[in-house]
């Protein structure tokens, strides 16, 4: 067990989480790292990573996952973000049309930006709040198909495909 990182090769990729303000960027960072979700958290300032390793085919893999504020004033230099970026999950809240509105541009900065190919998931989180939806898994599948992106409706707060997204990423660019 111990001997881990005495053989073979290491792999760090870097993601980035995109979208605006409160869609639970953060939280689906927290909930994938550390299994937490805050039902109070604050507007991220800046950026935050935090780094989770997994094995594939019998190597370990680390994704070092970045996450910036949706808020403009409280961003992070945006070509500094983006930079190195391997895969990102672009995200929206289900029951916020705007949300899934904005990304469009979301998309734009990121290609822009990104040096790469990036592997990228359209994120539509917080799914346990059926009652208020105003977002369709059909309008999120079809945006997905049409710019060319996996596509996964999650829940930070009841952990519904948390795993499964951050994963599907990370493989795609193993
Ligand atoms: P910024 O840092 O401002 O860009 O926001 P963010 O996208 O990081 O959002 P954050 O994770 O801080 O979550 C915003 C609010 O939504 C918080 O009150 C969270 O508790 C809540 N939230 C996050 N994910 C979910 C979810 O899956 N379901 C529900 N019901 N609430 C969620
Ligand atoms: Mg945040």
């Amino acid at each position: 067990m111990d001997s881990s990182d005495e053989e073979g090769e290491e792999y760090l990729f870097k993601i980035v989480i995109i979208g605006d303000s409160a869609v639970g960027k953060s939280n689906l960072l927290s909930r994938y790292a550390r299994n937490e979700f805050n039902p109070h958290s604050k507007a991220t300032i800046g950026v935050e990573f935090q780094t989770q390793s997994l094995e594939i085919d019998g190597k370990e893999v680390k994704a070092q996952i970045w996450d910036t504020a949706g808020q403009e004033r409280f961003r992070a230099v945006t070509s500094a973000y983006y930079r190195g970026a391997f895969g990102a999950l672009l995200v929206y809240d289900i029951s916020r049309r705007t949300t899934f509105e904005s990304i469009p541009r979301w998309l734009d900065e990121l290609k822009t930006h990104s040096d790469t190919t990036v592997a990228r998931m359209l994120v539509g989180n917080k799914c346990d709040l059926e009652n208020i939806r105003s977002v369709s898994v059909e309008e999120g599948k079809s945006l997905a198909e049409s710019e060319g992106l996996f596509f996964m409706e999650t829940s930070a707060l009841d952990s519904t495909n948390v795993i499964t997204a951050f994963e599907m990423v990370i493989r795609e660019i193993y």
